[in-house]
């Protein structure tokens, strides 16, 4: 009986480990939640770049766009990444505080942008546009892998 039981524990695990080796690595193709925040934010990016030349005319659009920029953007604030393993722990810490701070001036830019489009001001608005680039620019030169 007590042979029975400790055979039947052997079979579990083998075939656990089994699937474990037979699953597709996923690692390789998977998206991680950063990414998906990531990659809404670009399409949120690229629906408002022709309504940003003329805010009056689109505004609940822009203000909408704008509102879900900001849900992609403060979900990534809670996702940073994992720092490089060769920084000590102390340095770990000052690179998320870095990359959560340039998160919230993305936050702030779309804030911008808000205002912007509430004010019906398309200066302003184009100035903060182009400012989400550059903080885009900025957090990837310094957070985000090369391929
Ligand atoms: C308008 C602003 C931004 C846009 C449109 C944007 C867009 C993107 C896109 C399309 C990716 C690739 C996602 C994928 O692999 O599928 C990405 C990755 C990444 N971005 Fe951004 N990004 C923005 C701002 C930022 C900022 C401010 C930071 C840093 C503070 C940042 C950090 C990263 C990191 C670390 C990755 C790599 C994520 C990973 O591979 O796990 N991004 N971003």
């Amino acid at each position: 009986m007590k042979n029975n039981k400790v055979l039947t524990v052997c079979l579990a695990l083998s075939l656990g480990a089994g699937y474990a080796f037979a699953r597709p690595s996923l690692q390789d193709d998977e998206t991680t939640p950063l990414q998906e925040s990531m990659q809404g934010l670009m399409s949120r990016r690229r629906a408002m770049r022709k309504l940003v030349r003329d805010p009056a005319a689109h505004r609940s659009e822009l203000l909408e766009i704008l509102e879900e920029f900001r849900g992609h953007a403060l979900t990534a604030f809670s996702l940073p990444p994992t720092a490089p393993g060769s920084l000590e722990r102390t340095d770990a810490a000052l690179w998320r505080v870095g990359f959560q701070r340039q998160i919230l001036t993305l936050i702030d830019t779309g804030l911008e942008c808000e205002l912007a489009v509430l004010k019906g001001d398309t200066e302003l608005l184009g100035e903060a546009y182009k400012t989400l680039s550059s903080t885009m620019k900025a957090g990837h030169d310094r957070y985000k892998k090369s391929d």
